[in-house]
C-alpha cells in the first residue's frame, strides 16, 4: 500500500525522469500579492514565470507545495474536502504542451511501476468551449490515442473547465482525472458530466496560454505553459481503496489525539465523526499556517483573522464532543511529528505553534465564558417573554460584543426551553458580513499585482529601499516582508526602534538619489552559495532553489529575488515614505509610494 511519503517522492522521482527540476515548495503566506491570503495551489508561486519571467531552475518544474483554502469551510467535515492539502506540481515553462502533459499523467497512474492504478477507474473532463477559447479536441483526441474510452470523456463549460488563481493572472483550459469512489466499477457511460457523486478528482492539468488581465480582456500569454496539480490526500485515499481522505495515515494520529481527548471512539455516531473530521482539519491548517517561517498568530486581520476562526471552531466542535476546557495541543503536536519529514519548519516552530494554539483556546473559553455569564444576565428578562422566543437582535449583539457563536446561544437557550429569532439574528449577520465584503474585495483592486507596471516599479523600489534602510540602520535590517500592490508598497524589517525623523528623511533621500541616477537594472542566475559570497542579499528563512536569480541595481544593491523588475531606476518616479510604525516585536513597517 503506498502511504502519503512514498507517493510524494514517486512523483518527483517519475517527472525527474521526465527531465524536470525539483523546486522546493513555497511559504503559505504569499509575498507580493495582495490578492490572497494564502498559497492556494502549487502554481501560486510560479505566477511571474507562468506570465513570461525565465526561472532560474529551467522549463520543466516539479515540486510539492502546502496549500489552504477556505472558501469551502463549510464543506469541510464531508470525505473529500479539506482546508489544507497538499499540492503534487509539475510545470511546462513554453515547453512541453497538452500532449506530454496528458500522456505522463496517464503513465503515472497506471503504470504498475509507479502508481499501478486500474485505468477502467478513470475518467476525464476536457472544455467543452466558448466565447473564450476554443473546444479541446485536441486534448480529446489525446485522451482517445491513449487508450480513454470514448465514454469516459466528457466535455464540460467553463465552469468546470477553465482554471485561474484569482481575478486576474494566468489561466487556461485545463482536463481533470477523476477516480471511481461507487460501488464497484463504473456503468459503461459513466463520466463527470452524467454522474457528478461517484467520481473524484485527483488531478487537474492547466493548460495556462491566457492572461486575464481585467474583467473584460484575456490575452494570449507569450508562451503556452502547463500547471498541473494533484492533490495528495486524495490520491493516496484512492491508491488505500479508501473512500475517504480521513481514512488514511494522513489523519489517524490527529483523530487518535482528539478523541482520546473525548474520550470517544471513531465511528460511533455520525454528528459525532463529522465533528472530530472538523477538529482534525482546522487544527492542521492551523499548525501549518502558525508553523509557517512567514505564519502569522491568531488576530482579527487577514490570515491570522482566518486562523482565529479555523482554532475557534475547533474548539466549539471539541465542546460538541464533550470537551470542555483545552485540548488542542496534542493533536497539534501529532501533525507536527506526523508532518516534519516533509515541512521541518513545523519542528523548528514548535514552540511557536503550541503556544500560540493553546493562547487562542485559553481566549476563546474566556469569551465562552463572559458569553454564558451575559446570557445568563439576559435570562430573567427571556424568561418574562411568553412566547419563549429570544429575539435575533440580543442574539447577534452576544455574537458581536463579545464573539459568542449563535449556536451556543440557540444551545443556552433551547436547556431554557427557549428558541432563538434565527431570521432575524440571520439578517444582522448578513448584514454585518456585507460590510466586512466590501472591505475584503479592496483586496482585488489592483488584480494580480505581479503582472501590472506599476508593482513591477515597486518591486524594484522595495530593493532600494532594503539597501537604503541598511546603510542608515545597520546591516541588521532583514526583509521580514513585503507586500506591494498598484497603489504603494509595504515593507517590514528587522530593527528593535522607531526611526527618528532624520533616520527616515536620510533613508528617503538615498532612495531618490539612486533614481536619479538612472542606474541599470540587470538579473544574472547563479547558484545560491555563489549568490551569497558575492554578497547579494538572500532572505532569512525564505526556501531557494539551487540555481537562484540575482537582480544588481548599479553598484547600490544586489538581491536574490524572482523578479521580475524595471529596466532602469529612473522609471520609478518620486519615493515618498508615507509612514514608519511597528509591525511585530523587533519589527519596523513603513509603507511608501511612487509618486
Ligand atoms: N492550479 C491547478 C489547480 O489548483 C492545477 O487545480
Amino acid at each position: 500500500m503506498i502511504s502519503a511519503n512514498e507517493l510524494r517522492s514517486k512523483y518527483i522521482e517519475f517527472f525527474k525522469t521526465k527531465g524536470h527540476a525539483e523546486i522546493s515548495g513555497k511559504s503559505l503566506i504569499p509575498e507580493n500579492d495582495p490578492t490572497v491570503l494564502f498559497t492556494t495551489a502549487g502554481m501560486h508561486p510560479l505566477v511571474p514565470y507562468l506570465l513570461g519571467e525565465p526561472h532560474p531552475a529551467g522549463k520543466r518544474l516539479v515540486d510539492y507545495q502546502k496549500c489552504v483554502r477556505t472558501g469551502d469551510i463549510d464543506e469541510v467535515g464531508d470525505p473529500a474536502h479539506l482546508t489544507c492539502f497538499e499540492m503534487l506540481g509539475n510545470w511546462s515553462l513554453g515547453d512541453y504542451f497538452k500532449k506530454e502533459s496528458l500522456t505522463w499523467s496517464l503513465e503515472f497512474l497506471t503504470d504498475p511501476r509507479w502508481l499501478g492504478l486500474d485505468r477502467r477507474m478513470l475518467s476525464v473532463t476536457v472544455f467543452a468551449g466558448d466565447e473564450n477559447a476554443p473546444r479541446d479536441e485536441y486534448s480529446a483526441q489525446v485522451w482517445r490515442d491513449i487508450g480513454m474510452p470514448v465514454d469516459r470523456i466528457a466535455y464540460l463549460p467553463a465552469s468546470d473547465n477553465w482554471w485561474a488563481a484569482g481575478p486576474t493572472g494566468p489561466c487556461g483550459p485545463d482536463s481533470e482525472i477523476f477516480y471511481w469512489v461507487g460501488e464497484g466499477f463504473p456503468p459503461a457511460g459513466s463520466n463527470k458530466g452524467t454522474d457528478s457523486s461517484n467520481w473524484m478528482e485527483i488531478w487537474n492539468n492547466v493548460f495556462m496560454e491566457y492572461n486575464r488581465v481585467d474583467a473584460t480582456t484575456l490575452v494570449k500569454l507569450p508562451a503556452q505553459n502547463v500547471d498541473t496539480g494533484m492533490g495528495l490526500e486524495r490520491t493516496v485515499t484512492v491508491l488505500q481503496g479508501k473512500t475517504s481522505v480521513y481514512q488514511t495515515e494522513i489523519f489517524a494520529p490527529i483523530i487518535a489525539a482528539i478523541c482520546a481527548a473525548a474520550g470517544y471512539s471513531y465511528g460511533g455516531d455520525a454528528d459525532r465523526d463529522r465533528s472530530v473530521r472538523i477538529v482534525t482539519d482546522h487544527i492542521r491548517s492551523a499548525t501549518f499556517i502558525i508553523g509557517d517561517p512567514k505564519g502569522p498568530l491568531p488576530s482579527n486581520v487577514g490570515a491570522g483573522y482566518v486562523l482565529r476562526r479555523l482554532l475557534r471552531r475547533a474548539v466549539r466542535h471539541g465542546r460538541k464532543l464533550g470537551i470542555e476546557g483545552s485540548f488542542l495541543s496534542t493533536p497539534a503536536a501529532a501533525v507536527i511529528d506526523n508532518f516534519k519529514g516533509a515541512y521541518p519548519e513545523l519542528d523548528e516552530n514548535r514552540a511557536k505553534i503550541l503556544e500560540g494554539i493553546a493562547a487562542e483556546e485559553e481566549k476563546f473559553l474566556e469569551t465562552l465564558k463572559t458569553g454564558e455569564h451575559e446570557f445568563e444576565k439576559m435570562l430573567p428578562n427571556l424568561l418574562k417573554n411568553p412566547s419563549k422566543i429570544m429575539s435575533g437582535r440580543l442574539a447577534f449583539k452576544l455574537y458581536d460584543t463579545y464573539g459568542f457563536p449563535i449556536e451556543l446561544t440557540e444551545e443556552l437557550a433551547s436547556e431554557n426551553g427557549m428558541k432563538v429569532n434565527r431570521e432575524e439574528f440571520d439578517e444582522a449577520f448578513k448584514k454585518h458580513q456585507e460590510l466586512s465584503r466590501a472591505g475584503a474585495e479592496q483586496l482585488f483592486k489592483g488584480g494580480l499585482a505581479d503582472s501590472s507596471e506599476m508593482s513591477t516599479k515597486y518591486h524594484t523600489a522595495t530593493h532600494l529601499l532594503h539597501r537604503a534602510l541598511k546603510n542608515v540602520l545597520g546591516e541588521h535590517v532583514n526583509q521580514k516582508g513585503s507586500n506591494i500592490n498598484p497603489e504603494r508598497l509595504r515593507f517590514d524589517f528587522s530593527h528593535g526602534a522607531p526611526m527618528s525623523a532624520d533616520e527616515l528623511a536620510k533613508v528617503q533621500t538615498i532612495v531618490n538619489e539612486q533614481i536619479s541616477r538612472d542606474l541599470p537594472v540587470t538579473m544574472t542566475m547563479m547558484k545560491l552559495d555563489e549568490a551569497k559570497l558575492s554578497g547579494a542579499t538572500a532572505l532569512f528563512g525564505e526556501k531557494y532553489e539551487e540555481t537562484v536569480k540575482v537582480y544588481t541595481i548599479g553598484d547600490f544593491s544586489k538581491e536574490v529575488c524572482g523578479g521580475p523588475h524595471v529596466e532602469r531606476t529612473g522609471k520609478l518616479g518620486k519615493f515618498r515614505i508615507q509612514k514608519e510604525q511597528s509591525s511585530a516585536a523587533g519589527v519596523r513597517r513603513i509603507y511608501a509610494v511612487l509618486e
